[in-house]
Parts: C-alpha cells; structure tokens; sequence
C-alpha cells in the first residue's frame, strides 16, 4: 500500500468512524490497537500519518492507554483526537485537568485561529464534543490554535513538528468542518495523494488473483450473504473455473432464496455451484431442540460437516476463499480490545480442514466498500443491499421446536411482511424487518368457528450497527394489512403482534 495512515486506537467509541472518513476521502487507513504495535513497527510501515482516536480513559490513570512519546518525534504527522488530543498533551509536557464543570458533550461553538489543520474553516463553526478531562495547558512549543467557552485549548498545533490535537470530533458528521479539517490533515499536513479508489480495487485483486492463484483448486463457501457473495464473484472473475462454491441449502432460509442465490452464481454469472440440499438433514438434527443456543451450535456444526462433505467429493483443493471484512479483523482481535458475539460466528469455517492456503479477499474493506465493489462486478442490488440474516436462518426465528410445517408457515408469514412494507417510503429507515413464529397458541375466532392458532410476531428495526436498535415506527395502514393478509392467508394463525422493544434491553432477534 503506497500511502496509508494509521489510526492508533485507544479504544474510543468512533474509531472505524475514523478510519472511515479517512478512506472517503480516497486515502487507505489502517486501525491498530495502540497495544499490538510499536514505535519501531510504525516506522517501518511507512505512514503517512497518524490520527490517535479517542478512549473512555483518563491519561492520569495508570491502567489507561499509553503510548511511547518517542512516536513524536518519528517526523510522521500526528492529529490527536479528544483522548488522543489529551494524550499528545501528556506526553509533551502539557497539562491535562478534570473538572466535571468544564465537561463539554453534544454541539459546542468552536473558535478557531488560522493553522494549516483549518484552512478554509470558518473562524466561528459548530463541532461535536465529548469530554471531561481537557488540555488545560498546551505543551511547550504547540500553540492554541481553538477554543470553546468551555475549553481553553479546543485545538493545539506545533506546526513545525507536523502535531495537531483536537479536543472534538472531526469525524463525526455533526462537527460542520470536520470533513474540510481531516482533508486539510490528510492532503495538505501529510501529503497525500488520494490513491484509494474502489474502482481500482476489484481490477487490481483480479490481476492479483489471476497470477497468484493460477492452476491452483479453490473452494468457496456462498451463504447468500454479501461477504461471501463479493468475495466469490471476484474470484470468479480471476480464476473462472478453477474456483468451486458450495452453498449450504439446510432448509432455514427465507421463502425462494435458496432458488434466487443459485439463480445469481450460476445463472447469471456461470459459476461452479455445488448446492448441498440438506434441508431433511438439518430437521433431524434439530429434532426437539428448543434451546437458542443448542440450535445454534447444532447448526454450526452440522454446516461445517456438510461443507467438509462436499469439499472431499472435489479430491484435492488447494485454497479456500473467506468472506472476512476488515470489521471482522479489528473484532476477532488484530485491532481492538472488543470480541465478536460468539453466536455471531456460526458459519464460520474450521481450522481442522487442510488447506494449502486461505485468501481472504475483502479483509481490507469496510462494508459499504464491499457493497461497492459488489456492485462494480455487477452483483444485483438486491443481493449488495440485501439486510443481515443470522447464520443459522429461521431457526432462530421459531420459538421451541422446528417442524416443516412451522417453517413454510413463518416462510409464508415473513414474506407477506416484507411484501407489505416494501410498498412503503418506510422501507427507507427500516434496517432489518422479519416475522417471527411465537410457540404461544391463543383463542380465535373465524366464521362461526372457534380457533386455536400460532402468533405470528413482527419485527422491524432501525440501527446504523445492530449494536443498538430502535423499533421502527411503522405507519398503522402497513401493519393493518400485514396483519390482515397473514390471518387471512396462512392457515392456523390467528393472532399477528408487533414488537415495541428497542435494543437494549431486547436483542434484533428473538431468540
Ligand atoms: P442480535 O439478535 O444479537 O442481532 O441483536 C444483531 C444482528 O446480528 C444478527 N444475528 C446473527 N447473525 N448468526 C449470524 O450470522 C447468528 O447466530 C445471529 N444472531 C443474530 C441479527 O440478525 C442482527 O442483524
């Protein structure tokens, strides 16, 4: 990578904020936890620049993040924010105070003085801020170049040095200037080019592939997913048919997708697809299971088998492709201190096959950066902007036992929902909406006759991370005709509720 900046994590709630803002604006950024890289490492890498993030901590306590103060004086560029900004402050001999009086959070006034960090920004602009402690004294040979009513040093700079910190948010949408500050950062302080494209990335991990994967046998796992999908088209693309996908068909999905995926790899785009229908398979296995978490592993384990299964029908295979994105690599460890959810991992596939080599082709990007490299290579929109689906599908979407018939009644159930709402503007706050089949059985009444019938549970929620929700406020008319349709048309369902829980304290799926 030619030209790459470092964002030194400290832990602070938006760093792959960061990292993102930086690569909008066609410059490659890398997240590293300030403890799993030295200042020699960083040297030898060859950034850039480097943006400290933010952190919960305080820099007067000991146990709080630290780094070696000789990463000052590497001659590489520094944009220290908020807890980065205070440590910075530390480590050059500033002072650095706490009074809960002078904590600042939300939209602040920012006055800001002439400097290279703010060239074309308004002397007076609104900037984000999320503070206690503060820089209450800048550290010999930096000048206070911002300030608040609160703080008194909002922003400090030893232009010499190429050092900045900023006590606020740049990168969060609601600093008005924070944009014009990381270009000013990234282009004019550090010297960028803005060599970052996506447009060059699918060409470039073509040519790559093409060369180095040449004569080799790869195996794809597809799960209908983005991931995997992109990742599986690229290749595609490099090596034809030397790469084989096996896509997993064990019966959870939603209604069609088995048929629509299979129609997208080798339909429209004449790939190698093993589909393994084990629908019956995973049924038997999940034979009076009632416990999220024993369906899950059971789930699990048994793709893992299926996948091994069919891997050893091919004979020899050389390289397996993953759909790892670089979410996944700063939570499974190499970046911060934060773990994935295990339920969140199933799927995931074993280290105990013997591979000669796995390729991990997005490891690099961001989501929305697959997204677009999806669509480079011509993936249909439904598939790139497809919403999240757990692992172990509609599993997890029936209380208690799976049967068949309780699936093709949530199958039926779900898609007249997502019908329905697709038909509304709502569709566009809407971040992930299913049907859920309760085990609660309840009194109803059809005709003249006395029912006892399943409910059917909605679900619609509204998040940019799925980290936390909000239940989406769907207008009555949508709800009204889901409802009415899914009584109407699905035999032994006579009750449909809507789920008026965000997240926390109730996770997106129920189970
Ligand atoms: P929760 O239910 O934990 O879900 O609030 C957050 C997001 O993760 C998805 N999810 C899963 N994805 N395997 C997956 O691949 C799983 O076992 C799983 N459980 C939940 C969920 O759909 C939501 O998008």
């Amino acid at each position: 990578m030619e030209e790459k900046i470092l964002v030194l994590d400290f832990g602070g709630q938006y760093n792959q904020l960061i990292a993102r803002r930086v690569r909008e604006q066609n410059v490659y950024a890398e997240i590293r936890a300030y403890h799993n890289i030295t200042v020699s490492e960083i040297q030898a890498a060859g950034y850039r620049g480097i943006i400290f993030t933010g952190g919960p901590n305080s820099v007067y306590d000991a146990a709080s993040p630290h780094f070696d103060p000789q990463i000052l004086n590497l001659g590489i560029p520094v944009l220290g924010i908020c807890y980065g900004d205070q440590l910075m402050a530390w480590m050059a001999g500033g002072t650095v105070s706490s009074a809960e009086s002078s904590s600042e959070y939300g939209k602040t006034t920012l006055r800001c003085k002439p400097c290279a960090l703010f060239r074309d920004v308004p002397e007076t602009s609104i900037c984000w801020m999320s503070h206690t402690d503060f820089v209450s004294h800048a550290p010999a040979g930096f000048a206070v170049v911002a300030t608040t009513n609160k703080c008194p040093c909002a922003a400090m700079a030893d232009e010499s040095r190429k050092l900045y910190g900023v006590q606020f948010h740049p990168e969060v949408t609601h600093t008005e200037w924070g944009k014009q500050m990381l270009h000013n950062f990234l282009y004019d302080i550090c010297g960028c080019r803005g060599l970052w494209r996506m447009e060059n990335f699918a060409a470039e991990s073509i040519a790559k592939y093409r060369q180095s994967l040449a004569g080799k046998k790869v195996l794809c796992a597809l799960s209908g997913g983005v991931d995997s999908a992109v990742a599986a088209v690229l290749l595609h693309k490099a090596i034809g048919d030397n790469l084989t996908c096996v896509f997993v068909d064990h019966g959870l999905l939603r209604k069609d997708e088995g048929d629509w995926v299979e129609s997208i790899f080798r339909g429209q785009f004449g790939m190698r697809l093993i589909r393994a229908n084990v629908q019956e398979r995973f049924l038997k296995k999940l034979e009076g299971v009632t416990e999220p978490e024993r369906k899950r592993k059971i789930i699990g384990e048994e793709f893992i088998r299926v996948f091994e299964e069919e891997a050893r029908k091919l004979g020899k295979v050389d390289v397996l492709v993953q759909g790892t994105i670089y979410p996944d690599v700063i939570e499974s460890g190499a970046g911060s201190a934060s773990t994935i959810k295990s339920h969140h991992n199933v799927g995931g596939l074993p280290e105990v096959m013997d591979f000669e080599q796995i390729v991990e082709p997005l490891r690099d990007l961001f989501k929305d950066e697959v997204r677009r490299v999806g669509l480079e290579l011509g993936i249909p929109e439904a598939l790139v902007f497809r919403q999240p689906f757990p692992g172990p599908g509609l599993a997890v979407r029936i209380i208690g036992q799976i049967t068949f018939d309780k699936l093709e009644i949530l199958r039926q159930a779900d898609w007249i929902f997502r019908q329905e709402l697709e038909k509304d503007p709502v569709r566009r706050v809407a971040s992930q909406y299913f049907a859920v089949l309760t085990d609660t059985r309840s009194v109803g009444v059809m005709g003249d006759a006395r029912t006892y019938g399943y409910t059917v549970a909605l679900r619609c929620v509204t998040t940019d991370d799925f980290m936390t929700v909000d239940w989406t406020r769907i207008p009555f008319d949508v709800l009204e005709r889901a409802s009415s349709r899914i009584t109407g048309e699905i035999p032994g369902i006579n009750r449909v509720v809507y789920d008026i829980t965000s997240k926390p304290p109730a996770t997106v799926e129920w189970e």
